[in-house]
């Protein structure tokens, strides 16, 4: 069997998730495989037609395909994405129309089914027959029981393969949006009230409805808001991977590019930072993506805090709702309040006015300032997942995280808490005697609920 491999690692051959490949192919010496630096060698695959072509012949003529990639900010990282929007815009669709595939990952598992739900809803895209996912942990390769459910899987899928087996999609198509938003008469009737208020955007000339939406919500303001396109920052490259940041917040790019001066100056400035951008595929833009994955030299901490932040959306959110979660995800751990979701799919002019105009208001209304609603098991469970892996494996790497998270009290582990052991250990020992354990289970509802009962009658 000939399986191509599509490396979605900046880091190249010295990925970590790689290795899981290199080690099926000595497992599978009966098997072929055939791989492709994608992220690493994105430029070259931008510009040079012939690179390009060789990696679509390859999947052409492959039994099967095998994306496998790090996380990148809850997806793949922007050089990938890039690679993907690639095979649409070059209408390449066909080389993958009726291939096996499946997804490989590694990463901490932080939003880690974000990234294969993204994967799997491309491979529906370009007509792939998906068989599945497979997420692993960074270091899972070190395992034995994990090193065999990684062969297993991979068994697994050779033999889809050479069954034939049938594969129904997941994902349906989305709709081609053709409703063009104009909007009405600005209204300027809000003050910023002394907010800065930045737009950001990622090119001149959007795609969609994205400038008349933001041209809609601007309006609603007295002053002038400050809108920047991504295009006109000097950007000189995706996420290298290289984790410098790691120790210092001291990103590989620094002095090389305008980046790290626009996210500190102008984003971690603005006190309201709206996100806006049209959907390419299944996400925003690869370039959207580029902003995301570059602002992880601020590696495992939160920059936006108290700031009001909003998406506006120009394409079928609605039919997305894996980015949806992304979007969501992204302002709990950026302990934000996520004001709104403004998208054009209503299709019709008057409407989007009025809920930019309704947005327009909620990002700069006195009450919310400073205000973030309770964070829901995105934010819950990735802080989490943060905490347990700066505090462990990752420590010596993410120096700085660690002193942050030391000094913010986000080393929240229960262990901690001794009145909470204490009365564990007391509870525990009592519910071993039959009379105590039967008055427990009679009053347990009434006892669980009496603090809050104290608090809700006399506070
Ligand atoms: C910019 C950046 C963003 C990352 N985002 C995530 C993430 O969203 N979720 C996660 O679990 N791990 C994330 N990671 C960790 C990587 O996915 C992980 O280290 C992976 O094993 C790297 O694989 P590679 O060596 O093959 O590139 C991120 C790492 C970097 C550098």
């Amino acid at each position: 069997m000939n399986v191509v491999v599509l490396n979605g690692s900046p880091k190249g051959e010295l990925g970590v998730t790689l290795q899981y490949v290199r080690f099926v192919e000595k497992k599978f010496p009966q098997h072929s495989f055939r791989y492709f630096s994608i992220a690493q060698n994105i430029k070259r695959l931008e510009k040079d037609e012939a690179a390009f072509r060789e990696v679509i012949d390859s999947v052409q003529g492959a039994d099967a395909v095998l994306w496998s990639f790090p996380l990148y900010f809850m997806l793949v990282c922007a050089q990938y994405k890039r690679f993907i929007e690639l095979i649409f815009e070059r209408h390449q669709q066909t080389a993958f129309a009726g291939k096996y595939a499946a997804s490989l990952s590694t990463s901490v598992h932080f939003f880690d089914h974000t990234a294969h739900n993204y994967i799997h809803a491309i491979c529906d895209d370009l007509r792939m027959k998906y068989t599945g996912a497979y997420s692993a942990g960074m270091y899972d390769l070190m395992l034995k029981t994990e090193r065999e459910r990684w062969l297993t899987f991979v068994q697994l899928f050779f033999d889809s393969v050479s069954r034939q087996i049938p594969v129904a999609p997941v994902y349906p198509p989305l709709p081609t949006a053709t409703f063009v938003f104009q909007t009405g008469a600005s209204k300027a009737a809000l003050d910023a009230g002394g907010k800065k208020i930045l737009v950001i955007k990622d090119g001149q000339d959007e795609v969609g409805n994205i400038n008349a939406m933001i041209k809609s919500l601007t309006g609603n303001f007295r002053t002038d808001l400050e809108v920047i396109s991504l295009t006109d920052i000097d950007i000189k490259g995706g996420c290298l991977g290289c984790c410098k940041c790691g120790l210092d917040n001291v990103c590989d790019y620094e002095g090389k590019d305008g980046f790290i001066d626009f996210y500190n100056e102008k984003v971690k400035k603005a006190d309201v930072v709206v996100f806006a951008g049209a959907i390419h595929d299944r996400y925003l833009s690869a370039k959207w993506k580029t902003f995301f994955d570059r602002s992880f030299f601020n590696t495992h901490m939160p920059t936006l805090i108290g700031k009001q932040i909003a998406f506006l959306i120009a394409g079928p959110l609605g039919q997305i709702p894996n980015l949806r979660q992304i979007m969501e995800c992204y302002a709990e751990f950026q302990e934000t309040n996520l004001a709104g979701i403004v998208t054009d799919e209503v299709e019709s002019a008057e409407q989007i006015d009025l809920l930019l105009t309704e947005l327009a208001g909620k990002l700069v209304f006195p009450i919310v300032a400073g205000f973030r609603p309770p964070m829901t098991f995105l934010g819950v469970g990735g802080r989490k997942i943060f905490r347990d892996e700066v505090y462990g494996m990752l420590r010596f790497v993410f120096q700085a995280d660690h002193r942050y998270y030391k000094k913010h009290g986000l080393y929240d582990f229960p262990q901690k808490n001794y009145k909470a052991r204490r009365m564990n250990l007391l509870m525990t020992l009592l519910t071993k005697l039959p009379f105590f354990r039967k008055q427990f289970l009679k009053k347990l509802k009434e006892e669980m609920v009496k603090p809050l009962r104290h608090v809700a009658d006399h506070k």
